[in-house]
């Protein structure tokens, strides 16, 4: 069975558009391949030296995913930080990782221009450190966003480069598979296009029913269409393109029709995606509510999921190191 490995930054709650992309390849992919969804808590030390809460950050992030179906029983979840493996084979990796190249990397040069008082060496070699993640695996495949693909090619790079620096065949380059071109892609409600945290316009699986009322109902509509069967403009696109993934087809097709009569009212449409959006976010939500009161057995998912994942890193290493001329 081919193996896949990703990586998650534990970056505040899970937005609609986190669900149905990474996390829904997430669940599907649990299914088929042997799968390792770690929670990346080192790579965070690169742009937040003191996390205020990091424990707690990294709990919200596994009680979401776990509430949203992914399943210890299927796939191996575990915190980066209790893998010390990884930072031996980044330690390995960043030997032969050479400045320019990290340099030329385009989100380390955007994160220079974010934080120029801290410019770091493990933002630098964030690269490295991902790379390290994935061939601890020997992953096949890295579902990942498009925005990764650099750091995809530098593991790719760094995988050829260590078989040719000891003249073995021991690492296989991971693939790239992006969900995201898969995925419907979830509008935020503003209509500046993508759903997302940094933009202000998400709809998150925390929020409870008045929040998403509130939130659907301020969405930007304009003053609806006079010759039927137009085309729709990109805000009421979005409203649509959020029924589509929450509601019941005959829901779609009853507003679609409204829409192409002008006979659509967008009141009752917000109503009734507010309504779908509850539907569909409250067992998640319920379900995240008991998994945050449940430490006990939060503390044994991330610990079993550290255990198996110590067991693969741990042979690989082995490996690695008689590769090198360490004692293994
Ligand atoms: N860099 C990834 C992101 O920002 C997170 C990540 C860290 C990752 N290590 C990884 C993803 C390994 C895939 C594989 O989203």
């Amino acid at each position: 069975m081919e193996t896949v490995v990703s990586g998650i930054r534990p970056t505040g709650n899970l937005h609609l558009g986190n669900y149905f992309g990474a996390v829904k390849s997430f669940i599907k992919m649990q299914e088929d391949y042997n799968c390792f969804f770690f929670i990346a808590d080192w790579h965070s030390l690169t742009t937040h030296p003191h996390p205020e809460n990091i424990r707690k950050s990294v709990k919200t992030i596994l009680a979401e995913y776990l509430a949203c179906g992914i399943d210890p029983e299927k796939a191996t979840i575990y915190v980066q930080s209790d893998v010390k493996e990884v930072a031996e084979l980044y330690l390995y990796l960043n030997m032969n990782a050479y400045l320019g190249e990290l340099e030329r990397v385009t989100s380390f040069k955007e994160k220079v221009r974010k934080q120029p008082d801290n410019v770091n060496a493990g933002l630098l070699t964030y690269p490295s450190l991902m790379a390290a993640d994935i061939l601890i695996h020997h992953a096949h495949k890295v579902p990942v966003g498009k925005d990764q693909e650099q750091n995809m090619e530098m593991a790719r790079k760094f995988a050829r480069r260590f078989n040719t620096i000891y003249n073995v065949e021991y690492f296989k380059e991971p693939e790239s598979f992006h969900f995201s071109e898969k995925a419907v892609k979830i509008p935020g409600l503003d209509g500046s296009g993508k759903m997302g945290k940094s933009e202000g316009n998400a709809i998150y699986l925390v929020d409870d029913e008045a929040t998403i009322r509130k939130k659907v109902m301020k969405a930007v509509t304009d003053s609806g269409p006079t010759v039927p069967n137009s085309e729709k403009p990109d805000v009421i696109q979005n409203l649509f393109t959020l029924m589509e993934v929450v509601s019941d087809p005959s829901t779609l097709a009853y507003f679609n029709e409204q829409y192409n009569n002008c006979a659509i009212r967008y009141g009752d449409m917000k109503k009734q995606l507010a309504a779908d959006i509850n539907q569909f976010c409250a067992p998640i939500r319920e379900r995240i509510v008991d998994l945050s009161q449940n430490n006990a057995y939060m503390e044994k998912v991330a610990r079993e999921g550290a255990e198996r994942a110590r067991e693969s890193a741990a042979k690989t290493l082995r490996e690695v190191r008689e590769i090198i001329g360490f004692r293994a």
